[in-house]
């Protein structure tokens, strides 16, 4: 039984199979926290853990009650102004102006299972896992306010999922400044903060740096998750290792601006909350209406973070993703950008389809530019019918000719957007975003549509569902390229402005929600300039994401390593592309590239009807490889072993293991080649240690122990005089002996 509530303490105990969430119903009302970590037996109080102590002249919550002083208490979800100085859960402003709140616990509820929120993606227990779901009420003594704190409890994966959902039961107009969706109060700050921050390019590298006193944030206002922060983070204790030790992982399951914050105080507590970034935010709360913050993931495990990956990835697979493609293998395919660009036409398209079907290529996907007549970037975003000099016989005939050869078809779209010159904007400028006092401000020559409006969303759902329909869409690329400014709506009042941000990511959700809803078994990929969109609020809908728009091999690596901390790696779309590579000028073998790409949902975007007889025998290969091995490279646990952020991170290395443990591929790559190099022994992780393994077509038998521990050998690189060594890749296939 995950939770255990004791009516006469009112201790709350929330456990999985291997962690404790433990809270109480304090003196002043509020709900206080106990502890969170490493599972402990179920008890009636803990009054040793809550004992209170007089620190200083700082306020107390009454004569009487002298040590009971909010700043040195550990809250569930703290407010602001009645003596607790850190930064608070959430504010309200009453009519009168006044923020003050007091809370004070009303009632809990307890359910089997657990049920998806209305109008944001969210968790959800359809194959009866053994979820609960705790709700708290509180209310507010001076406006009458209603708040309900959310907890899913899914024992299995370890995961507690929060969040909070603000009723108007009172008569006054209440204002929502702050509406975080979990406060984590720990009571040290022996951490460090793990985070995956970036650029356009360069997403996701890991930074750890030991928690200081004061503030730490983590957090965008680029409406989007964003390339240059993501909202995973951990705080991981100072030894911890993907191997070994304590670490919590923290996620938010939105696709706008988030705030990942930490404050360590004067007593080395930790406040960690997680949620809608409070700037460039703020919602209107008329008597009766609500407003439900989105869901945070909390995780913990005492065995490193590998550990943490691995039981998120499961997590997010059962109970997050949608349950249609859970366990749907993701096709290879191949994609015409870093092709072709805008440059092509019907009949070039058809000579790589072509190809690509005697490669065994399973999908082709269309990127941008078979629209309106967009020739290069400047227009037609909005117009989204075919341009008719490219496909004079539509997009179906273009797309009827692929399904012929047996093969998906996929289409790009970038509903979001609008660009001046087009029938769209020529039809409806109003409902482009813009300032009507201040010039707008263009990025990647486009603007962008106001997702608030319902009509706007009519309008995309109605274009897209007619070409889904008549093309017989498989596949949707759906991209986001650029950030938004100018964030106004004209059709919301003054006082409603701020709600802008968090209306257009509902307003996102929306058009995916109905699309999804509407057209199941189109697999979407959500891509935003490659990896600036790459969160649990869109893994919701699109099942996998474009990694980054850096697909050199070499970078990729790093991105991928980086990325595989907080997001499995089917989630992962991994192409082959063109060498000199687009973004970096580097040269990486073909062989690199896949054996970087293979661990991830694979394809291809390069010109194949460019490539020498050799290569592309090599590419068929590859092909007819990764699809024997799909569903390891795909869903097979992952582990990470040489990491590029490390000191020595010339080596890297990865492998991921069948749950049977009976099949493996690790591969170890190496950026630059010194001569003379020094022993290599490659440590495989995840085997079982009693059984007997074979490595690639080695004669000799071992023992997962063996492997595990002793290590494996591996030979130095003979230099051949052909091809630079440099970013050279292995791979290993384990396979168990019967
Ligand atoms: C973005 C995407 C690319 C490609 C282009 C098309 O940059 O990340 O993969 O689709 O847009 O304009």
């Amino acid at each position: 039984m995950p939770v255990h509530v004791n009516e006469e303490t009112l201790v709350f105990h929330l456990q999985t199979d291997h962690t404790s969430y433990i809270f109480k119903i304090m003196k002043n009302g509020e709900a206080g926290q106990v502890y969170f970590g490493k599972k402990i037996h179920a008890r009636a109080t803990y009054s040793n853990l809550m004992s209170r102590e007089w620190r200083d002249a700082s306020p107390s919550l009454s004569e009487e009650n002298q040590n009971f002083q909010p700043s040195t208490i550990k809250a569930e979800y703290s407010s602001f102004g009645k003596g607790d100085f850190r930064y608070p859960a959430f504010q309200v402003t009453q009519e009168n102006g006044s923020r003050i709140s007091e809370l004070k616990y009303e009632n809990y509820l307890l359910l089997d299972g657990k049920r998806r929120l209305t109008n944001l993606p969210s968790t959800f227990d359809e194959t009866k896992d053994d979820a609960q779901t705790l709700i708290l009420s509180f209310k507010d003594q001076i406006t009458g306010l209603t708040l309900n704190l959310n907890y899913g409890i899914f024992p299995h994966q370890d995961i507690i999922v929060k969040s909070a959902k603000f009723i108007n039961s009172s008569s006054e107009n209440l204002v929502l400044n702050r509406a975080l969706s979990s406060q984590l109060d720990l009571p040290d700050s022996n951490y460090d903060l793990i985070q995956f921050s970036g650029a356009w390019a360069r997403e996701r590298h890991l930074y750890r740096n030991q928690l200081r006193p004061g503030i730490q944030n983590i957090s965008s206002l680029y409406t989007s998750s964003s390339h240059q922060q993501n909202p995973f983070m951990m705080l991981a204790r100072p030894q911890t290792t993907d191997e070994q030790g304590e670490v919590l992982g923290f996620n938010l399951i939105y696709s706008g601006n988030f705030l990942d914050s930490v404050e360590v105080d004067q007593y080395n507590t930790s406040r960690v909350l997680i949620g809608i970034n409070p700037d460039e935010f703020c919602w209107n709360l008329a008597p009766g209406s609500f407003f439900q913050t989105p869901e945070a993931i909390i995780s913990y495990t005492s065995d490193g973070m590998n550990q943490l990956s691995q039981q998120m990835a499961v997590f997010y697979s059962k109970h997050l993703v949608n349950p249609r493609f859970t366990n749907e293998d993701r096709p290879v395919l191949i994609n015409n950008w870093e092709a072709t660009y805008f440059d092509f036409s019907e009949s070039k398209l058809m000579k790589i389809v072509n190809q690509a079907h005697q490669l065994g290529i399973e999908m082709f996907v269309l990127d941008d530019g078979w629209f309106g007549h967009r020739d290069d970037d400047t227009t037609s975003l909005g117009d989204w019918f075919a341009d008719k000099k490219k496909f004079p016989n539509g997009i179906e005939h273009f797309s009827q000719q692929v399904h012929d050869l047996g093969m998906k078809f996929g289409l790009w779209f970038e509903p979001e957007m609008i660009s001046i010159d087009s029938e769209l904007y020529r039809n409806h400028p109003e409902w482009m975003i813009h300032d009507p006092k201040s010039t707008p401000t263009p990025g990647r020559h486009q603007f962008v549509l106001d997702m608030s409006r319902p009509e706007v969303i009519d309008y995309l759902f109605n274009l897209m569902g007619h070409i889904i329909e008549s093309a017989k869409l498989d596949y949707i690329k759906w991209d986001m390229n650029r950030a938004i400014t100018e964030m106004f709506s004209s059709q919301l009042t003054k006082n409603q402005q701020l709600e802008m941000p968090h209306r257009y990511i509902l307003g996102v959700y929306k058009l995916y929600d109905r699309l999804t809803t509407a057209y199941p078994s189109v697999l979407f990929e959500s891509c935003a300039s490659g990896g600036g969109r790459f969160d649990l609020g869109l893994m919701y809908y699109a099942p996998q994401a474009w990694t980054s728009d850096d697909t050199d091999a070499a970078e990729r690596m790093l991105i991928q390593f980086g990325t595989s901390y907080g997001y499995p790696q089917s989630m992962m779309g991994a192409h082959v592309s063109a060498v000199p590579n687009d973004q970096t000028g580097r040269i990486t073998s073909l062989k690199t590239r896949g054996d970087v790409a293979f661990f991830g949902d694979f394809g291809y975007e390069l010109d194949i009807t460019q490539m020498t007889p050799r290569a592309l025998s090599q590419i068929k290969k590859q092909v007819t490889f990764y699809k024997q091995y799909r569903r390891l490279f795909q869903f097979g646990k992952f582990y990470r072993i040489d990491s590029p952020f490390s000191k020595n991170g010339n080596y890297i290395s990865w492998q991921v293991v069948s749950d049977d443990q009976k099949e493996s591929i690790a591969a170890l790559y190496q950026l630059l080649n010194h001569p003379n190099s020094p022993y290599t022994r490659f440590y495989f992780k995840g085997l079982d240690p009693n059984r007997q393994y074979r490595v690639n077509d080695d004669t000799e038998i071992y023992y997962g122990d063996e492997l595990m521990n002793a290590g494996y050998f591996v030979p130095s690189i003979v230099i051949d005089g052909q091809e630079s060594k440099d970013f050279y890749s292995r791979l290993f296939i384990i396979k168990a002996v019967k």
